[in-house]
């Protein structure tokens, strides 16, 4: 396999990277998933817009126009042979001896290579099953960094107890998003998900539902839901780059509906369907 690291386009195993990135030892970079469907990245210039803004409010000096991330993208697909994929690319502050203040002249490391990801068919068909786990991450989740101690730490409690993804709530009145993706619950016909702020990642997959429910004029609602209104809604499911649209049968002992997946997001998985 091809990879990039900064200008050099290698073979996975000549790829190196410092041991003093500051990607490795602070978690100090960014990242982007982006799909790729029959050879056509899916919404990229959101994600190239997300990636600007995550290294903007981190501050690293890196101009995703000025070093043509894009022509990168595409060339590492094609020298790939992967048509429909996805991309993994992040940016680092890059290599500068340990120090946890930023380095004066700081040298950002780009690195991306191809994910293989197959649509989850069994879980896209039948539904999943959720966790609720506290979200101890810092407040800053807008920002798609590096930094996801907690979020695999709560994607293993979601395993361990036989579910596909975790729910983060902060207090009983506050429910954020899964661990790798976003929520979305349906309740008498309107769509409910947590309105994009510092405490949710604004998902690309949430932008395309929205802009879904937009164009034909699905009912949805950016708001906040407690733990009680997850025992009210008729539906639910979670969107991410990777599992795209997952119907939710159950959180925890909550059962969603009637433990069937429901039309409404029968329809937006369609709706999605259609646009990939
Ligand atoms: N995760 N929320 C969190 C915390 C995420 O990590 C992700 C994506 C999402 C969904 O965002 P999008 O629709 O843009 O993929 C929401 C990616 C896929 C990952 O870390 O692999």
């Amino acid at each position: 396999m091809y990879v990039w690291v900064n200008q050099e386009l290698v073979e996975r195993d000549r790829a190196n990277v410092d041991l003093e990135d500051r990607g490795y030892q602070f978690g100090d970079g960014v990242y982007e998933v982006i799909r790729m469907y029959h050879g056509n990245f899916f919404m990229l210039q959101e994600h190239l817009d997300r990636l600007q803004y995550s290294l903007n409010e981190v501050g690293i000096p890196f101009n995703v126009k000025e070093h043509q991330v894009e022509n990168k993208l595409k060339e590492i697909m094609k020298k790939n042979y992967i048509r429909d994929g996805a991309v993994y690319l992040q940016i680092t502050r890059g290599a500068a001896p340990r120090n946890h203040g930023f380095p004066e002249h700081p040298e950002p490391v780009f690195t991306a290579y191809p994910l293989p990801v197959t649509r989850p068919h069994q879980e896209q068909l039948n539904g999943i099953r959720m966790t609720l786990v506290e979200d101890l991450r810092w407040l800053r989740c807008d920002i798609k960094s590096l930094n996801l101690l907690w979020n695999v730490i709560a994607k293993q409690k979601a395993k361990e107890r036989g579910c596909f993804e975790t729910l983060f709530y902060r207090n009983e009145n506050h429910v954020t998003e899964g661990s790798s993706s976003n929520f979305f619950g349906v309740k008498n016909g309107v769509l409910i998900t947590h309105p994009a702020n510092s405490f949710i990642l604004n998902g690309i997959t949430r932008q395309a539902v929205l802009n879904i429910c937009k164009e034909k004029q699905i009912p949805c609602e950016e708001k906040v839901m407690s733990l009680n209104d997850l025992k009210e809604l008729d539906e639910a499911f979670i969107t991410s780059t990777t599992a795209e649209v997952l119907p939710v049968k159950a959180i925890d002992d909550i059962r969603i509906g009637d433990g069937s997946v429901g039309p409404i997001t029968r329809r937006i998985q369609k709706l999605f369907f259609e646009r990939t």
